[in-house]
């Protein structure tokens, strides 16, 4: 028994802001976020919240798996900008959606929060103790962001991706998952100062603090190793595989990849383009896209592979 996704759904906030946007409030321009990025635009909420976003996206995926929400046993949201430090996010979707049958419950993993609440679902489901999972990845980073920072705020947007995922006897075949704590600060948000009234703390609010190169180097290195391992491991060669869904980061980093590995860049699908790095959300956004336009077929296999804050990465590779 193994773990298949049957529905998937997405949802993007309406504000569009373009690099050209970007140029009038800070010193950018759309030939230097898009020769280094391939991000032409992103889409950054005015009034959604990343459990609005997570909820209408589980919705969509409901109604293409054709589940109903009491049918499902599990829920986990990858997010690391959720709308409240607790409840989780996961648990205030479970409320919109009335998943009343569900355990709820948020994973931190950075840009692989999606990928990792996919394997944990799977872990369940392989086990038997679970059926029927709703896994998400959704963001708001641009509440997070330093706004003053240029090398680092052009890259983000905001979205969420949800799949319905269900115990069959085809999907997952292998995966992989990495962390390396040690290496972590070079991608960062503290973000939380204390209230604490027996500390004295000058401890301020903090946004998200990026050393870019050392991010690009760690993904072109640990990327092509993680989706050679994950292919080794179901059995196959690289050329078996149909399609690379990588976390949406750069495209620079993607093209990187695609050559490491040997494989032609046609087989890794992009959308980084118009929502730019929405972290957690970037894989089931496009997968939700893949599938709405009947992408793959029944058979296919996928390589998703997901890296970044942790640090943290891995791959996952299912038969559609
Ligand atoms: N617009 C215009 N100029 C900018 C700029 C912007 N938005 N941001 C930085 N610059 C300038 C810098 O100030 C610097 O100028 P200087 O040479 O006069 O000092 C110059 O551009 C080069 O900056 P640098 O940081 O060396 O650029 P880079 O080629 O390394 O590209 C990134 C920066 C962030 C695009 C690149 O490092 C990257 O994509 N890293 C990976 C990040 C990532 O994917 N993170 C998420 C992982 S989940």
């Amino acid at each position: 028994m193994t773990t298949r996704i049957i529905g998937t759904g997405s949802s993007i906030p309406n504000r569009k802001v373009t690099n050209d946007d970007l140029a009038k409030i800070m010193d950018t321009s759309d030939e230097w976020i898009y020769s280094r990025t391939g991000i032409h635009s992103r889409h950054l909420v005015e009034q959604e919240t990343t459990t609005g976003m997570a909820s209408d996206a589980a919705q969509k995926a409901m109604e293409n798996a054709g589940v109903s929400p009491e049918e499902i046993d599990l829920i986990i949201v990858g997010t690391v900008s959720g709308d409240m430090c607790y409840p989780s996010t996961a648990c205030l979707v479970q409320a919109k959606i009335g998943a009343v049958n569900a355990v709820a419950y948020d994973i931190s993993a950075g840009c692989s929060g999606f990928l990792f609440a996919l394997n944990t679902a799977h872990a369940y489901i392989q086990s038997g103790i679970y059926q029927c999972a709703l896994v998400i990845g959704a963001e708001t980073l641009s509440k997070m962001m330093d706004w003053n920072d240029r090398s680092t705020c052009v890259l983000f947007g905001d979205g969420a991706g949800a799949a319905i995922v269900k115990a069959n006897n085809a999907g997952i075949r292998a995966i992989t998952q990495h962390s390396d704590g040690a290496g972590g600060d070079v991608l960062v948000c503290s973000n939380r100062g204390s209230n604490n009234p027996f500390v004295t703390s000058d401890t301020k609010l903090d946004y998200t603090k990026m050393e870019g190169q050392e991010v690009f180097k760690f993904a072109v290195k640990m990327v092509p190793k993680c989706v050679q391992e994950v292919i080794e491991k179901a059995g196959l060669s690289v050329d078996d595989v149909d399609y690379f869904l990588l976390h949406q980061a750069n495209k620079r980093i993607i093209e990187s990849v695609s050559k490491r590995l040997k494989v032609s860049l046609d087989k890794f699908p992009t959308n980084i383009e118009h929502y730019g790095n929405t972290s957690a959300a970037s894989i089931p956004i496009l997968l939700d896209e893949l599938n709405r336009k009947n992408t793959f077929q029944k058979g296919d296999i996928i390589v998703m592979s997901g890296f970044g804050a942790g640090l943290t990465w891995g791959a996952t590779l299912l038969e559609w």
